[in-house]
């Protein structure tokens, strides 16, 4: 079981890298207002709903504790994050204020997984 929750972990730490390094490559753009959500943000949002619900799925199972308070903030800014990329992903380009939320809200979500123990 411990092999198969660090593969999750390995996974959601994949889609980390799609989400945050798709703001990340794009800071520059974002500062001239010419930004867009990638295909590979939103994908790494849903990789990181796929993998989180199955790590907490997985730990349970394995009679590990899990913080419930943690997880359902991490998920609410999950939802508010995916919300934002979904519905924006068509658009060629989006506002300075709405793509820095989602940079802002992914690290936000980073500190409070590796500080909230
Ligand atoms: C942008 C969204 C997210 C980010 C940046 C993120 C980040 C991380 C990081 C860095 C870790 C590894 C560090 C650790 O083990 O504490 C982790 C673990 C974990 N994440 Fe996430 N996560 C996100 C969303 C979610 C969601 C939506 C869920 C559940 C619905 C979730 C559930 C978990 C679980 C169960 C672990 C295993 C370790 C633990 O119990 O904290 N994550 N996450």
């Amino acid at each position: 079981m411990d092999v198969l929750i660090n593969v999750f972990v390995a996974l959601h730490i994949i889609g980390i890298g799609a989400l945050l390094g798709g703001f990340l490559s794009q800071m520059k753009a974002m500062g001239a207002g010419t930004a867009r959500f990638s295909p590979g943000m939103l994908h790494g949002a849903l990789t990181m709903l796929v993998t989180g619900v199955a790590l907490v799925g997985l730990n349970q199972a394995d009679d590990q504790t899990v913080n419930n308070i943690k997880i359902g903030v991490k998920l609410a800014i999950l939802v508010v994050i995916l919300g934002l990329v979904y519905v924006k992903r068509d658009e060629e380009t989006v506002e300075k204020p709405l793509f820095g939320a989602v940079g802002g809200l992914t690290v936000a979500n980073i500190f409070i997984a590796t500080l909230w123990t």
